[in-house]
């Protein structure tokens, strides 16, 4: 998609931008339901939305993008419900991982990939594979993901290593456990963006939260495009960012 077609060129966007933007894409079903359409038709809908964010995110040169794709818990929905949602994670792969190549972004996905169908789970690989030079956009798909499923495997590592001799428990500090959790490498996620108007973490990254700024919108994700990005953007913009310091602290280390 073009500059034009996307509007993305006449955006008002801020001169302050997040650097990793995690997003919960809530609301697809609602999209749907009020178009008299079943649910997949709002997850179809979703894709395109997914497009649309990642090209504006890479061309605003964003260092880190994260999607909610799919959770822990979402294996619980109907059986038909679940297929849909692989079959379209495995054609969106399919169509477009040699797009984000070209583009440079990196595509990794987070999550309990076990799971997964096979076919799916060799398509995963290929697709970080072919995009692993990436340095452009890092675009992260948390799918299987939970928070708690990520500090646990963190924990489970970090067990392993104290097993192995290579790790005393005195030395686990939060920087060392941080390597273990599946975003290792990632900056922190400054803004946090859910759509389809709840207002909940829902087991997304939640060590990695701890400083997040949080911007929910009642906007359902297929709604969602770059004129609704630009608005998260600059209300992000105007939020003073502490980390637990006072208003003058903050004063004398921006005059510093
Ligand atoms: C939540 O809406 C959305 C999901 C569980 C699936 C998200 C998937 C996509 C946007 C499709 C493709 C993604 C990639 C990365 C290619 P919901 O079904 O809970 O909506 P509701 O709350 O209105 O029922």
């Amino acid at each position: 998609m073009s500059a034009d077609q996307t509007n993305f060129g006449s955006l008002p966007w801020p001169d302050v931008l997040p650097q990793h933007v995690a997003i919960v894409m809530d609301g697809n079903g609602r999209w749907a339901q009020a178009r008299s359409l079943p649910r997949h038709a709002g997850h179809k809908a979703g894709v395109a939305s997914v497009r649309a964010v990642t090209e504006a995110c890479g061309k605003l040169g964003i260092k880190a993008l994260t999607l909610f794709a799919f959770s822990s818990e979402n294996w619980e929905r109907p059986q038909a419900e679940v297929s849909v949602l692989m079959e379209l994670f495995l054609r969106a792969l399919q169509r477009e991982t040699s797009r984000l190549a070209r583009n440079n972004v990196r595509l990794r996905l987070i999550g309990d990939r076990t799971r997964f169908p096979p076919r799916l789970q060799e398509e995963i690989a290929a697709a970080e594979e072919k995009t692993a030079n990436g340095t452009g956009l890092q675009l992260t798909i948390a799918a299987s993901y939970g928070g708690r499923w990520d500090l646990t495997q963190a924990a489970a590592a970090a067990a392993r290593a104290a097993l192995a001799g290579e790790l005393r428990p005195e030395q686990i500090t939060p920087e060392r456990l941080e390597g273990y959790l599946s975003t290792a490498g990632l900056p922190e996620p400054d803004l946090l963006i859910r759509t389809g108007g709840e207002r909940r973490i829902s087991n997304f990254l939640l060590w990695q939260f701890a400083y997040t700024e949080l911007y929910f919108t009642d906007v359902l994700w297929p709604d969602f495009r770059a004129p609704e990005l630009a608005q998260a953007f600059a209300d992000f913009a105007r939020r003073q960012r502490r980390f637990g310091r006072t208003p003058e602290q903050l004063e004398q280390l921006q005059r510093a």
